[in-house]
């Protein structure tokens, strides 16, 4: 069965102790959550504070709370200033990245081959990947968003071996729902969502497209999550602004385990 997903983009976002704050306020408020495998909360922080986090999650919260990194380089090692690349995260203990943020794509021109060429050196590396799709309100206006998302989807991952594929979160953001409070209707995310899956079916085998976690992302919060979490095809969030308040983050986790 496929696992069930929060995960937390926290962007650019906090300063060193607000960042420390925020993670104990999360294990804290997980106190009275009892652990179950079926279930993961995934925290991706600004990468300079990927330590910082990790050092705050007991032993005993690393079984349900994992740390992830919001991007990484598609080489190994190189002369590309600024740049992390997945050895790096790897060594540190970082057990996934985010590829194909919408907005590394729209703000750093990250291309659907650039993005095809980082999922593999991520999962070379043996990071699991959260891959994000999704398309901008003008292509849903004009009914192409079917289209841009199997798109996107195809060139970064269909070249993958299943095992590889195993490694892959997908997660589905409408670019217009990102950080606008506008969310898409639960009808919206669960009839991308089965497409995505039927995609994989297709491509792979329909116990492979089964066992893929498909997030859902674009202005979820506590108040709109339950009827999309409710959603079949709909396997939990990728929440950027309500994964900045420990409360509200963790709400979303009890919600996800209470609906799914
Ligand atoms: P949002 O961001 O929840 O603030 O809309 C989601 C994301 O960018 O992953």
């Amino acid at each position: 069965m496929r696992a069930k997903i929060v995960a937390g983009n926290w962007k650019m976002n906090k300063r060193l102790e607000e960042a420390e704050a925020l993670v104990f306020g999360i294990c804290q408020s997980l106190k009275d959550a009892t652990i179950d495998d079926a279930y993961q909360l995934i925290i991706c922080p600004p990468a300079l504070y990927l330590n910082t986090v990790q050092d705050v999650i007991s032993e005993e919260d690393r079984s349900q709370i994992f740390v992830g990194a919001q991007n990484c380089h598609e080489k190994d090692a190189g002369a590309f200033t600024g740049e992390i690349a997945a050895p790096m995260l790897t060594d540190l203990g970082i057990s996934h990245v985010i590829i194909g943020h919408s907005e590394r794509r729209s703000y750093y021109g990250e291309t659907d081959e650039l993005l095809k060429a980082k999922v593999e050196n991520a999962l070379r590396n043996d990071l699991s990947v959260i891959f994000c799709c999704g398309e901008q309100l003008s292509v849903r206006e004009e009914n192409g968003h079917f289209d841009l998302v199997e798109k996107q989807v195809r060139t970064a991952l269909f070249h993958l071996s299943p095992e590889q594929l195993s490694n892959v979160i997908i997660a589905y953001e409408p670019v217009w729902a990102i950080g606008t409070g506008v969310v898409a209707s639960p009808e919206q995310a669960e009839e991308m969502h089965a497409h995505i899956r039927q995609l994989l079916t297709t491509q792979f085998d329909a116990t492979l497209a089964a066992n893929t976690t498909i997030l859902y992302g674009g202005s979820c919060k506590p108040a709109n999550a339950e009827a999309i979490f409710s959603k079949p095809n709909v396997d939990g969030g990728l929440i950027g602004g309500a994964s900045l308040k420990a409360d509200a983050f963790v709400e979303l986790y009890k919600i996800l385990r209470e609906v799914a």
